[in-house]
């Protein structure tokens, strides 16, 4: 808990010591206005009720009252509207950190985990987390106000006010027992909760594939069987939540029950006012109040410490590396590849591979599918580091070289074509400031001024989640003509145009031509056909690098390439 206070949530109130200071300094002001209320029921009752009672002495009874609520009202206002800015604050600091890593992870990270449990994480946790906030000036505030009710309750009847204690133990045995339970059962409500993110998620975004095989039974299922795995999840610490408040509601019934017959007994006696009863039982009822805000808060700090634990193991995830001792300014020369051997953790799926990219050349890497192309272009993109063999650029290892400076030197057109959900410009501007001639240009070069002309709302037009509202050859011209916008020295194209049909293969083809031109290339091409002309060919097979060499050279061989060369001729 300590922890928590101190390491955790502090960091997050450092900015906003002032108001923290001023929640937790009006929390006291508040408690003594409830303790001065609870000190006006006596005389209430015994002069303001009494007939007695001069006209003036009740006027200034009043006055007290209301000037103790006009009071309640700024402390109030403050102490929880300073309070909740802390805790949106913080929700928003501990996002930004939690999307900042989501942006610097590893590339392994993406494919082991789910993105529904990244959402969730990102959205459910952060929230929790920030109530640990409120619940950490609950447990000042409300003990506090306890220790003020009780305090007055002492003063009216010291001798009914030990019954109280004969309570706390039970109580403080209830909240002990209640909040380390729902700690442990909020680990696994969080699970399931980023299950149920991934199943919408995976809903939405599969949605063609789900209709068009009538997967809407399947893919619900998942989605109801998440939720019930959820509901069952929360209902275990729900039941723990609404047990211990009740628990606490029979204790204090019972203190109430003996308070009274032992109070009866000695108003007759004449021990003790009517006023002094109620005075009494009314600071002992108001009593329960903090006790009962006091459990939840207890348990609400439970739940932030169980969060805390888990966005910790979010952000202390391994990063890609930051301390690349070069800074690549250009590419001069040449990428070497020797003796590059690489595994995403099981086999390896690169071995022994020896290649050379000179600067200026269009080199094509062809193979079967699962021959390992794309893995070489992950590894050129430093998505991965490469601890068995070398990579030199311009003679720098790669694993030397600073990773945004290096991607720089990359501009990759590949099969997965992503866009953002935003207007045509400024999924080709991406943040940078490029002129509407520029833009327009790439937009020529990359064939795609011809249908974003016709748009009703040309550059302007929004494209859609992931840009499904143009054709697939329609988002890969958008996302050439980008490439040419940033116009990196080496383009890397994996398989750009496998996704496509013919005659949008046809234009796309083109426009990666152009895009091309003068550059260094590195293509993995399915179609053959397309880089007869290249200056140089690697033949991939399981990993291996098995032939090498121009077209002619290839084909005269009659090996791989050839084969590989005739299947392609076959399929178009
Ligand atoms: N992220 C990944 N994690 C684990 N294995 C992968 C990953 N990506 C690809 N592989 C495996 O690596 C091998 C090579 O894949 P890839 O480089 O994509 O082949 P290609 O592009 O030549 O079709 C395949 O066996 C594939 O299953
Ligand atoms: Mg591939």
């Amino acid at each position: 808990m300590r922890d928590l206070i101190f390491n955790k949530l502090y960091p997050y109130i450092r900015p906003y010591k002032a108001k923290a200071i001023g929640a937790v300094l009006l929390s006291v002001v508040l408690a003594a206005i409830g303790g001065a209320q609870v000190a006006l029921v006596r005389p209430l009752m015994d002069k303001g009720l009494s007939p007695e009672t001069p006209r003036e002495v009740v006027l200034i009874l009043a006055a007290q009252l209301l000037v103790l609520g006009l009071l309640n009202f700024p402390c109030r206002f403050f102490h929880f509207y300073w309070l909740r800015f802390i805790m949106d604050r913080a929700t928003c600091e501990v996002r930004d950190q939690i999307m900042m890593k989501f942006l610097r992870l590893k590339s392994s990270f993406y494919s082991q985990s789910k993105q529904g449990q990244m959402i969730s994480n990102a959205i459910n946790d952060t929230q929790i987390f920030a109530q640990g906030f409120k619940a950490v000036v609950d447990l000042i505030r409300e003990p506090l106000k306890a220790i003020v009710y009780l305090t007055m309750a002492f003063i009216s009847d010291w001798q009914l006010t030990l019954v109280i204690f004969a309570i706390a133990p039970f109580l403080i045995l209830i909240f002990g027992v209640s909040g380390k339970k729902v700690k442990k059962h909020q680990g696994e409500v969080q699970h399931e909760h980023g299950e149920l993110t991934h199943t919408i998620s995976e809903g939405l975004s599969g949605h063609k594939i789900t209709k068009a095989f009538n997967l809407q039974n399947f893919v619900f299922n998942r989605f109801h069987s998440a939720q019930e795995r959820f509901f069952n999840s929360v209902m275990k610490t729900t039941f723990v939540e609404e047990m211990a408040h009740p628990l606490v509601e029979v204790i204090g019934a019972c203190a109430f029950s003996a308070v009274i017959v032992f109070a009866h007994h000695r108003v007759q006696m004449g021990e003790t006012t009517v006023g002094e009863f109620i005075a009494f039982v009314a600071a002992l009822a108001l009593f329960m109040d903090p006790i009962r805000k006091f459990s939840q808060a207890n348990v609400k700090l439970s739940q932030a410490h169980a969060a805390s634990e888990r966005i910790n193991k979010l952000l202390t995830l391994p990063e890609e590396r930051k301390d690349g001792k070069v800074q690549l300014d250009h590419f001069e020369k040449e990428i070497i590849i020797s003796n590059l051997t690489f595994s995403y953790g099981e086999g390896d799926v690169i071995k022994n591979l020896n290649l050379k990219i000179p600067k200026g050349k269009k080199v094509a890497l062809v193979g079967l599918s699962g021959s390992g192309k794309s893995t070489l272009v992950n590894l050129l993109l430093g998505l991965y580091d490469v601890p068995r063999g070398t990579m030199t650029i311009d003679g720098h290892d790669i694993n030397d070289i600073d990773l945004s400076s290096l991607r720089k030197i990359f501009g990759l057109v590949s099969q997965d074509i992503f866009l953002f959900n935003d207007s045509i410009k400024n999924n080709l501007k991406v943040g940078f400031d490029f002129s509407d001639q520029e833009i327009t240009q790439a937009m020529e070069v990359a064939y795609a001024s011809e249908f974003v002309n016709k748009l009703p709302q040309g550059m302007d037009t929004l494209i859609g989640d992931r840009g499904t509202r143009l054709s697939g050859g329609q988002q890969q011209r958008i996302t050439i003509a980008r490439a040419f916008l940033i116009n990196s020295p080496v383009l890397l194209f994996d398989e750009a145009t496998s996704a496509l049909d013919n005659e949008s293969e046809k234009v796309v083809q083109k426009a990666l031509e152009r895009l091309a031109g003068e550059k260094t290339v590195v293509a993995v091409a399915h179609r053959l056909s397309t880089i007869q002309d290249y200056d140089r060919i690697y033949v991939m097979h399981d990993g291996h690098l098995v032939e090498e060499g121009n077209h002619q050279e290839l084909m005269s061989k009659a090996g791989e390439y050839a084969k590989l060369y005739e299947l392609s001729q076959k399929i178009s």
